[in-house]
């Protein structure tokens, strides 16, 4: 079985093939390069429009049409307009070549590649990304968040902190580099709260210290430490209720070294094994749409043309997960 998925929840537009074996068969991912400002909803959702053929017909020269066997899309959750564009898309393909179509949640596909291409088997997974910033696990039978950002997400504050600065879009690798030459930890807010974390206060504080005259490079690496330090102590709480063995580390944020550490050096403490896939499978792609809409659809679910509408708010623990034995494997 061989099914097409389509990624367009926020600003990137993502086509991937996957083969019920698992093998990619095709994977790319084009960027909406946004103004100085930010995001416009609008203008991304028109970049999917234009992009989706594109991507489609490449992927055509890959994997012929006729061997498609389902269509798989993101459903949600993600902005109104770019998740309209998509199952647009994903209905008019699916219609036209006369295959099943299958929306997927986002969060939870990224968490199924991540299992498909590393040795994780039932992990707890800390998702960073540009629009979220989220704890999963699978337990009693479904992807239950067990810890979040009440505001913005970690990459989000990352973009806005750069933009505030004069750095390029995306912010995140920027910011990164620059924290590598500081040195001095600048007094920012740090905010827990229960299980979860919030941002704004400590972006708007780190903006202020540059605008004071700090050295950019001590402003980055405080930023960092102090917001990774916050991800990584919700991690290990989570893992103290949740009592799994393995933590897996994905979104676009999860290319981020210093993360990368902190996570590891936690579990080395906890001892629990540590995965983050593959670099073009950790942020938004095609692929992951695809094989989650593949387990679905082998473990039995059909949806509608109705059932396809667009879900904003779509929450992972709302899905009913179908394609996981009892033991979690
Ligand atoms: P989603 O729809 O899942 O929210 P997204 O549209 O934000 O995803 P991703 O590719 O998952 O796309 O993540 C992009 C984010 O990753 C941006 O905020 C970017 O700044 C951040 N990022 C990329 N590289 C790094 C890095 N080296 N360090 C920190 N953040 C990074
Ligand atoms: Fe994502």
């Amino acid at each position: 079985m061989i099914v097409l998925g389509l990624e367009g929840t926020a600003e990137k537009t993502g086509v991937g093939v996957i083969d019920s074996e698992g093998n990619i068969l095709f994977n790319k991912t084009v960027m909406y390069k946004p103004p100085v400002q930010g995001i416009n909803p609008r203008e991304a959702a028109d970049h999917h429009a234009e992009t989706f053929p594109k991507l489609i017909k490449e992927a055509f020269e890959y994997v012929p049409k006729e061997e498609i066997d389902l269509v798989a899309f993101s459903q949600g959750p993600g902005l109104g307009p770019s998740l309209r564009v998509t199952a647009t898309a994903a209905r008019t393909l699916a219609l036209s070549m006369k295959k099943p179509i299958i929306g997927v949640n986002h969060c939870i596909a990224h968490v199924e590649i991540g299992k498909l291409v590393t040795d994780a088997q039932d992990p707890l997974t800390l998702y960073v990304s540009g629009g979220n910033t989220q704890i999963l696990a699978y337990v009693g039978g479904r992807y239950r968040i067990f810890g979040e950002t009440l505001d913005i997400a970690i990459g989000n504050c990352l973009d806005q902190f750069a933009r505030n600065c004069g750095l390029p879009h995306p912010g995140g690798p920027y910011v990164e580099k620059l924290a590598k030459e500081g040195s001095r930890l600048l007094d920012l807010p740090y905010t827990i709260k229960g299980m979860d974390i919030t941002f704004s206060g400590l972006l708007t504080a780190a903006i202020k210290k540059y605008e004071q005259g700090e050295r950019l490079e001590n402003v980055c690496f405080s930023l960092q430490e102090v917001a990774f330090s916050m991800l990584t102590e919700i991690t290990e709480r989570a893992l103290a209720h949740t009592d799994k063995g393995e933590v897996m580390l994905v979104g676009g944020v999860a290319v981020n070294g210093r993360l990368r550490e902190m996570l590891r050096d936690m579990c080395e403490e906890q001892g629990v094994d540590f995965y983050v896939p593959r670099r073009d499978l950790c942020g938004d792609n095609g692929v992951m749409i695809a094989y989650l809409g593949l387990l679905m659809y082998l473990s039995g679910r059909r949806m509608s043309i109705e059932e396809t509408k667009p879900i904003p708010n779509y929450r992972s623990d709302t899905v009913e997960v179908t394609w996981i034995d009892e033991e979690g494997g």
